[in-house]
């Protein structure tokens, strides 16, 4: 089975995606881990250095790879895998599963004030602005977001409980 985790930056995907895993006995992937892995260098350095226009190139095409790959995985995206060059409804025809991992705006600042640094599209976004950011960002995104086959509402439980819930919804 193929599992997709999206869901914005700060929502859990990597956390839940692991334990998910190792609940299911599957392996985990995490999309971001890849793309460093492939271009030998941090997504922040890969953004600063080529762009993100070049970013989303190899996001596209990484992903597309491992969805077409007849391996069983959990995969976690990117916050913006799903919003660009068609690849939500890749994943929708090609994986099993597309859950989205749903936080509000307060849950997702609180989670980001905290990992702002090595997130390129955040990191020189003022604290007080973040937000705004987050809130209008979210907007845009949940068109795509909330394609997902499943989702998960995410604010106040701990990761186990999710991990629970999804596998109860793919029952
Ligand atoms: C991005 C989210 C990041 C990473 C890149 C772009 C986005 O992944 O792919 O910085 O567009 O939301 P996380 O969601 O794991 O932070």
């Amino acid at each position: 089975m193929k599992i997709v985790l999206v869901g914005y930056m700060g929502s859990g995907k990597s956390t839940i995606g692991k334990l998910l895993a190792k609940d299911l006995k599957s392996s985990f992937l995490d999309l971001d881990d890849v793309i460093e892995q492939r271009l030998g260098d941090s997504i922040s350095n890969v953004f600063k250095a080529k762009g993100e226009l070049f970013f989303r190139r190899k996001e596209h095409e990484y992903l597309n790879a491992l969805l077409m790959d007849q391996r069983q995985f959990i995969l976690s995206t990117g916050g913006g895998t799903p919003c660009y060059s068609g690849n939500m409804e890749t994943m929708l025809n090609l994986a099993d599963h597309v859950i989205y991992l749903k936080l509000s705006i307060p849950g997702l600042v609180k989670r980001l004030l905290k990992e702002k640094e090595h997130r390129p599209l955040i990191r020189d976004i003022e604290d007080k602005e973040l937000p705004e950011f987050i809130g209008k960002h979210l907007f845009e995104r949940n068109n795509f977001y909330l394609k997902a086959n499943k989702v998960i509402e995410c604010d106040n439980k701990d990761p186990n409980t999710i991990v629970d819930e999804i596998k109860e919804l793919l029952r």
